[in-house]
């Protein structure tokens, strides 16, 4: 169900009974040294698609780009500026509006766009707009998150995590072919929130957050990847039932 994949005329036809659109959103930027550059948004793409194959809903092309600030003293990453990237998600939005689509769901990748694809809807929503709105942070979804816990404790962590890690290897498998998994200590150190991409860098010199990528295997990645298609087709169905 890739909008990209349909013409104008199957896209006017699926409006007639139907007004919810996938919107995959994800970023740009370094996953530690085992970790794909773009990670967040193949995941949050790969994941999109599957849930709008299993409950006939079209996905728009991703968002690749987000707001990775933080990461940018590692090379391959790139940002956008928090105030821009609200105006693009308007923009996208608006320009969807335009044809008739009312129900828009983003499925994130990425830590850094929560608080700004939240701010661009409130911001859509104004004072009186009967548009729906629902951010799906994949990473977040209970099944998953127990899933981790169960089979890597405390080692998950918050960047170039296990989970995200395992999932591109299941989802761009040709992609991990020149890249050689490796073993890492976690360390935990002091800092606040937000870094600067410079304390950023001097605070997790590889660019993991407390995390063992070195435990992502595809077989984790497609159980992953299956539980969070699963819990997200089963929410997104009931929102299309009600
Ligand atoms: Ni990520």
């Amino acid at each position: 169900m890739k909008l990209a994949h349909r013409t104008w005329t199957q896209v006017e036809t699926y409006l007639k009974h139907k007004k919810t659109l996938i919107i995959p959103i994800g970023s740009v930027e370094q996953h530690g040294p085992t970790g794909l550059i773009g990670t967040d948004y193949l995941t949050a793409q790969a994941i999109s698609e599957a849930v709008g194959s299993k409950t006939n809903t079209l996905v728009a092309p991703p968002l690749c780009y987000g707001m990775a600030l933080h990461h940018m003293a590692f090379p391959g990453s790139a940002t956008l500026q928090p105030t821009t990237l609200i105006q693009v998600i308007k923009e996208v939005v608006d320009s969807f509006t335009q044809h008739g689509f009312q129900d828009f769901i983003f499925i994130n990748g990425h830590g850094g766009n929560m608080a700004i694809v939240t701010s661009a809807f409130c911001d859509l929503k104004g004072l009186n707009d009967e548009r729906r709105f629902e951010l799906i942070n994949w990473w977040k979804i209970p099944d998953v998150q127990e899933y981790e816990k169960a089979h890597f404790g405390d080692q998950s962590g918050f960047h170039a995590t296990i989970g995200e890690v395992a999932t591109t290897m299941h989802t761009d498998p040709e992609a991990f072919k020149d890249i050689e998994n490796q073993s890492f200590e976690i360390e935990r150190p002091e800092h606040d929130w937000p870094l600067s991409a410079k304390e950023f860098r001097e605070t997790f010199p590889d660019g993991r957050m407390e995390s063992n990528p070195g435990l992502a295997t595809k077989q984790h990645g497609q159980k992953i990847f299956e539980l969070t298609v699963d819990s997200i087709s089963e929410q997104i169905q009931k929102r299309l039932d009600n």
